[in-house]
């Protein structure tokens, strides 16, 4: 079949402005958008800027704006296109060239968080064993556990979209503070609580549930961000019988 693609171009060394262009690419129904777009670089045009790696949903490196919406090309068939496709850059992030965006603040916000299992007492002679979980916690857990950082989440969340609110620290880093605030041989639960209670932490999340339509991995992300404000809500009402949360 022929798929069309309207593509973003800008190139800051070259471009006053930013402009899009067209390209058509014969490709198989059961071949991807990624697909597509490798051959448009190996074959029209060498100079088109765009990250991928493993080109299986794995490594979340092929992040970008799909029809509007923020998603992996190489997730995307090709048969479920049947107009021409508009490939963006991410929003929220600065465009370095084309398809390509910086996304260290992406990262800066990420390691925020302590994105690490922390422990303060002495190992024991083994592993640290995870203490059994209910069915349902075990699968919020492990749904966690899948995020690949691909960024869509935080592209796609109008609170970081605006300039107003853009220092929250947005959904994938939320996400995955709860994998270690919910991980029971983490011992850093009161540190992590004072860095996700504040209204650019876990409170900047309207529940506006973006994050949660976009991620390719299928994570309840909005869900998870409403566990974690819950468990801050929990903690301070038990330590101060009745504390008071900024927001
Ligand atoms: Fe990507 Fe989902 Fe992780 Fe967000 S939560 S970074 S959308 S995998
Ligand atoms: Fe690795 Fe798409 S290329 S997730």
């Amino acid at each position: 079949m022929l798929v069309k693609l309207k593509i973003f171009r800008f190139d800051p060394q070259k471009d006053k402005e930013p402009h899009y262009q067209s390209f058509n690419v014969e490709a198989n129904p059961m071949e991807r958008l990624l697909d597509c777009l490798n051959r448009i670089r190996w074959e029209q045009d060498p100079t088109l800027s765009f990250r991928w790696s493993c080109g299986h949903g794995v490594c979340g490196s092929d992040g970008m704006r799909i029809n509007g919406i923020c998603g992996l090309p190489c997730q995307k068939l090709v048969k479920n296109f049947k107009e021409e496709v508009l490939i963006e850059p991410f929003p929220v992030f600065k465009v370095i060239k084309d398809l390509v965006v910086d996304l260290d603040p992406f990262l800066e916000k990420y390691h925020s968080i302590k994105p690490y299992l922390v422990t303060k007492t002495r190992p024991p002679e083994k592993e640290r064993i995870q203490l059994p979980r209910s069915p349902e916690e075990q699968k919020m857990f492990e749904a966690a556990v899948r995020c690949i950082l691909c960024a869509c989440c935080t592209a796609a969340c109008p609170v970081n979209q605006n300039p107003e609110t853009k220092a929250y620290v947005g959904p994938a880093a939320l996400v995955r503070a709860f994998r270690y605030l919910f991980d029971s041989r983490d011992e850093a639960s009161e540190d992590r609580i004072a860095l996700l209670d504040h209204k650019d932490g876990a409170w900047g999340c309207q529940t506006l549930l973006k994050c949660t339509e976009v991620c390719p991995k299928e994570i309840p992300v909005t869900k998870q961000i409403g566990q974690i404000k819950k468990r801050i809500y929990e903690t301070k009402h038990k330590r101060s019988g009745g504390g008071e949360t900024k927001r």
